[in-house]
């Protein structure tokens, strides 16, 4: 199992860019199984659940190819509708393949995937969204069955704006008949590259990224004309079939973009990040500049300083448009070094401050009562050894040792490469001191 080495204490300086979205590229991958025209994704990070990704596709039968950061998903024949339990115990994602086999096939098994380091994290509201479009569904030595001869389009209101169920939902209503409208759905940005690239496929969304996802089902879906990814149709096949496909660009990270924003004001740093979306990370950015940063934006780029120890700024995790809660973790490092104490509160998920141990062990003064954490800031914290549990959670721990005194060593760093692709060589390149071992 791998480690960082951390020597703390170094401002952050330089420029970087930002890969593609984890948490968009993965639906989109997965959307794949929607249809067996070709599919070329673009700017899809090179992350452990991405490569989980692709092992579940090749699972179910896909072929996929990949080039740097292109990634090509190819139909190979008939595709198999249960998902293997030892992929979707590493990644709760991959539950996202019941909608589109359960709309295509008429029938899907997928474990139930169990609790995880950050809290229960049922599916019951996935469940409740097909129940409502006709599925039937029993449960079959650890794993759900569900059936429908043809999902049937109805107005489906969730619970709460899950964001795996409101992808779940609107890639299944693709090939549902008629009109499906998902209300109080969730409106991450990963939710409207998903729409986007739904509709690339020859999709009819319409309001992904908004609070109301309203889809036309169709029976199928097989790309546009003329975008065979990577070639223009021969002279050959014209004026035969023409060859149809999909090609899409995922969206940059706005949690591997909010992460490091955050790590370059806990060093006093001063970064640009390239490829960056302001616009996707209001939330963050305001908190930021309230905590004495300066932010600046543009097309495509953020910059952001800060000199002296942050203020305290208290924050409360909510669905987007607030603050996400993916960045909870790294804020709390950020506000341990504060001058002045603040309440952080989890709001969306339960038992998500494993973090909080670990950086009390780091010289931290946090104190935890149910979702609130009371996070008193200090003027440093101290290098020590620590562990990871999971990927937000590690990448904190990254952040409070870049800002330490003296030397951390962090372990089980495979929870931070679920979420960060080499985040150690890119640290370097802003001059931070951190390596890799292996032991
Ligand atoms: C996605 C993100 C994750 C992020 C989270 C919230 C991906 C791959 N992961 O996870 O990084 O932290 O959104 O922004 O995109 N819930 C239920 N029943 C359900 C579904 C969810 O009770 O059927 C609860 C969960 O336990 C949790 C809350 O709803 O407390 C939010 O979960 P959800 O929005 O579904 O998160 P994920 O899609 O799992």
């Amino acid at each position: 199992m791998d480690s960082f080495i951390i020597e703390g204490g170094r401002p952050l300086k330089g420029a970087i860019r930002v890969g593609g979205s984890k948490n968009a590229a993965l639906p989109i991958l997965i959307a794949t199984l929607l249809t067996d025209c070709p599919c070329e994704i673009d700017n899809v990070p090179n992350l452990r659940d991405i490569r989980t990704t692709f092992r579940l596709l090749e699972s179910l039968g896909k072929r996929i190819e990949y080039d740097g950061d292109a990634v090509r998903v190819l139909a190979t024949g008939r595709l198999e509708t249960r998902a293997p339990y030892e992929i979707v115990k590493q990644m709760r994602a991959s539950v996202l393949v019941a909608g589109p086999l359960l709309a295509r096939f008429g029938t899907v098994r997928v474990p139930i995937p169990g609790g995880c380091a950050i809290g229960m994290r049922p599916i019951d509201i996935h469940l409740q969204g097909f129940r409502a479009l006709g599925a039937t569904e029993h449960e079959e030595t650890g794993d759900v069955v569900m059936r429908a001869a043809r999902l049937k389009g109805r107005r489906v209101r969730l619970r709460l704006p899950s964001v795996g169920a409101t992808e779940n939902l609107m890639m299944a209503a693709c090939l549902a008949s008629g009109l499906t409208v998902i209300a109080n759905a969730a409106q991450e940005p990963e939710i409207e590259d998903l729409g986007a690239f739904l509709n690339r496929l020859g999709a009819s969304v319409e309001g992904a990224g908004t609070a109301t996802v309203t889809v036309r089902g169709g029976a199928r879906l097989e790309g546009a004309v003329n975008s065979i990814p990577g070639r223009a149709p021969s002279r050959a096949a014209l004026g035969r079939a023409l060859p149809r496909g999909a090609v899409h660009a995922v969206i940059p990270d706005r949690i591997e973009s909010g992460t490091l924003l955050i790590a370059a004001a806990a060093t006093g740093g001063s970064v640009r990040l390239e490829g960056a979306c302001a616009a996707h990370l209001e939330a963050v950015l305001e908190s930021l500049e309230a905590a004495g940063s300066r932010v600046r934006a543009g097309y495509g780029f953020i910059d952001l300083s800060l000199a002296s120890r942050p203020k305290a700024v208290g924050i409360r995790t909510l669905p987007y448009p607030g603050f996400p809660t993916d960045l909870q973790a790294p804020w709390m490092s950020l506000m341990c070094l504060a001058r002045g104490t603040c309440l952080i509160r989890e709001t969306v998920f339960e038992n998500r401050f494993l973090h909080a141990a670990e950086l009390v062990r780091m010289g931290a003064a946090v104190r935890l009562r149910g979702s609130t954490a009371r996070v008193e800031g200090r003027p440093s914290l101290n290098g020590a050894p620590v562990m990871a549990s999971d990927i937000r959670g590690g990448a904190a721990l990254v952040v409070a040792a870049l800002a330490a005194k003296g030397r951390t060593i962090l372990q089980r760093v495979y929870h931070i490469d679920r979420g960060y692709e080499r985040l150690e060589v890119r640290l370097r390149r802003l001059g931070a001191s951190i390596r890799r071992v292996r032991r």
